[in-house]
Formats: structure tokens, C-alpha cells, sequence
């Protein structure tokens, strides 16, 4: 009996130290020679045939050979075990010292840059920004703005009609009515509207049929001339620079009498003559003028009280100026090659 649980630790003890990686196996291992049906126990059952002597001395050695197997099958798991851990360890170790991903970084779109520029300039003098639909009425795009029905003015705008009455706004007058209307009080005030606008234009290097403008309106007591012109001398050389000059022409629009239009000293020859100004010397910025006696009527306010001015301009056509873009069609077509040159100014 002795040299039989001798044998079977040694066949026990050969099975596991073959095992090197498998939990599974060494638990069969285990129960095979451990278990209730084990070789062991089956040994143990004839014990009962033994003399009284020999049977403790088998069974010290039947329970030293249950030890020895057990503590084989615990070494080797653990060592399995750790094993596990180790390799887990190796293939999700991190390399701190490794440099960084670089973040790529997108940039304002360059109309964008424009707009906020001249934003931030009016904010500085006290004006409010005021937004207003772009689907719009017909009324508050044309009829507010001294645009009645069937004015040959109107012709200068081309319009995407949605109804009779409804129409993509061909500018961003009609912020100008609609904020009039909504000062229940009458008071006065500084707004400048930054938006888009759509005309039914055929696209070209030149024209687009979605395109920005920023209006800006000043209603007040006593509001003049004087007061738009110095206000426009101080956009045009914050903007482009301080040694641009400017120059009023007498101009059109049906909202504003006396209306003018706004050219800078070119920016590129100093006044001398080039490309970008058509050898004039003279680049137009903007559109202007004093509203008109009854635009400030239609939206309530009492003309012989109130005055004020107005100004449109075009930050595509600005933002092409400053930047040298001769497509506006890049401001739409979304070439991320064109977009990321833009970044704007630090100071
Ligand atoms: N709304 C005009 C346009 O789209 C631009 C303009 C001109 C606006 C003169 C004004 C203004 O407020 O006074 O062509």
C-alpha cells in the first residue's frame, strides 16, 4: 500500500509539473487524484484490512501524499497565476515618456474674423449687436425700408421669393425697421446687424447668391451728418489703417436721403493708382446716409424729434480686400486647404 500512494504522489507530482500555463487542467488534476473517487480515497477504503499497527502508519503516509499533491497544485497556481499578471501587465504598460498626440486645431472661418472685428469695433463706441430672421417678410425687407410694391429699386435686389409675401432677406435692412418697431419707448439708440443675405445672382469670382453684410443704424435726437461721417472716418482707419483717408459720393437708396457711398484710399498703392483700386486710387467700402424722414414714421418714431444714420457694408467684399482672396466663392465652398490659412489677429 506504501508504495502504491508513493507512486501515485510521483505520477501526481509529474502531471503537474508538466502543466505550465492551464488552471483548468491542473483543477481536473486535482479532483482525479484528491476527489471523493480518487485513487487515494480508493486506497484509504482498504485500510480496513490492515493491522491495527500498520494502519496509522499508512495513513500518516496516505495524508502526507494528499499534502505533498496539494501543495503542488497551490504552487503551481499561484505561479500560473502571476504568470497571468505579468503578461496582463506587459501588454497594457503605458509609456509615460512617449510625446503627445498634437490636437489639430481648426481655425475661424475668415468672414468670421471680419465680422468679429468689426463687431468689436462698435461694440468699443457703444453700439448693441441685433439679429433678425433671414427668412423674412416682404414687408420689413422692402415696404418699412420706403420699398413700396412695384418700386424700381427693388429690381436692384434680386429676390428668392418662398410666397407672394415671404422671401429670403436680400439684405440687412430690415433689422433696421424691425428694431425701430420693437422700441416701445421710442428711445434711442446704436445697433449694428451682421448676418447673411441671398440674391438671385448668378456665382461668379464676384458674386455669390448667399452673402454677409453688417448694417448699422443710429437713431437719437439730433442725430447728423457729421455724427456718420466721423463715425465711418473711425471704422476706416481702425480697419484698414490709420493713414486711410475717405470719401463721401453722393449715392441711392430709398431708405436714406441724402444717401452717399463710401470709398477708403486704396490700401495697396497708398492712393497712387493699381489692380485692386482700377487705377482710381479709391476703393468702396459701404453704402450710407441719414434714414429717411419716413422710415422713422413707419416704425413710430417722430421724424421731426428723432433723426439717425445708417451704413451697409459687405464683410466678403472687406474680408477680400484684407486678405488678397480674388474667388468669393472660397468663402463657401468649404476648401479646408483655403479655411486654414486663416488665424486671427493676436492684438
Ligand atoms: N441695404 C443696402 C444694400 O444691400 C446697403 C445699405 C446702403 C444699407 C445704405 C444702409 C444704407 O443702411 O444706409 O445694398
Amino acid at each position: 500500500m506504501k508504495e502504491r500512494l508513493q507512486a501515485l504522489q510521483q505520477e501526481a507530482v509529474a502531471k503537474i509539473n508538466e502543466i505550465t500555463d492551464d488552471l483548468k487542467q491542473l483543477n481536473e488534476i486535482r479532483i482525479s487524484y484528491l476527489g471523493k473517487k480518487g485513487p487515494i480515497t480508493e486506497v484509504l477504503k482498504g485500510m480496513g484490512a490492515l493491522s491495527a499497527e500498520e494502519r496509522p502508519k499508512i495513513g500518516a503516509i496516505a495524508n502526507e501524499v494528499r499534502t505533498v499533491i496539494q501543495e503542488k497544485i497551490e504552487q503551481k497556481t499561484k505561479a500560473i497565476e502571476e504568470a497571468i499578471i505579468q503578461k496582463k501587465l506587459a501588454s497594457e504598460a503605458i509609456d509615460v515618456t512617449l510625446p503627445g498626440r498634437p490636437q489639430f486645431l481648426g481655425s475661424k472661418h475668415p468672414l468670421t474674423i471680419v465680422i468679429e472685428e468689426i463687431e468689436d469695433l462698435f461694440i468699443g463706441m457703444g453700439y448693441e449687436i441685433a439679429e433678425g430672421p433671414e427668412v423674412e417678410s416682404d414687408y420689413f425687407n422692402f415696404e418699412m425700408l420706403n420699398l413700396p410694391k412695384g418700386h424700381p429699386a427693388r429690381d436692384m435686389q434680386d429676390s428668392f421669393y418662398i410666397t407672394e409675401e415671404i422671401l429670403l432677406r436680400t439684405h440687412t435692412s430690415p433689422v433696421q425697421a424691425r428694431t425701430m418697431v420693437g422700441k416701445k419707448n421710442k428711445e434711442s439708440f446704436k445697433i449694428i446687424c451682421p448676418g447673411k443675405v441671398f440674391r438671385r445672382d448668378d456665382d461668379d469670382a464676384t458674386h455669390s447668391h448667399q452673402f454677409t453684410q453688417i448694417e448699422g443704424l443710429v437713431v437719437g435726437e439730433n442725430i447728423r451728418m457729421s455724427d456718420l461721417k466721423g463715425t465711418l472716418e473711425v471704422f476706416a482707419k481702425k480697419m484698414f489703417g490709420p493713414e486711410r483717408e475717405i470719401r463721401l459720393r453722393p449715392s441711392f437708396f430709398p431708405f436714406t436721403e441724402p444717401s452717399v457711398e463710401m470709398d477708403i484710399s486704396c490700401m495697396m498703392c497708398a492712393g497712387n493708382g493699381c489692380k485692386t483700386c482700377k487705377h482710381t486710387g479709391w476703393i468702396e467700402i459701404l453704402g450710407a446716409g441719414m434714414v429717411h424722414p419716413h422710415v422713422l414714421e413707419m416704425a413710430g418714431y417722430h421724424s421731426k424729434k428723432f433723426s439717425g444714420f445708417a451704413f451697409g457694408m459687405g464683410p466678403d467684399r472687406i474680408a477680400m480686400l484684407k486678405y488678397g482672396i480674388h474667388d468669393i466663392r472660397h468663402f463657401y465652398t468649404n476648401d479646408i486647404r483655403f479655411l486654414s490659412q486663416f488665424k486671427p489677429s493676436m492684438d
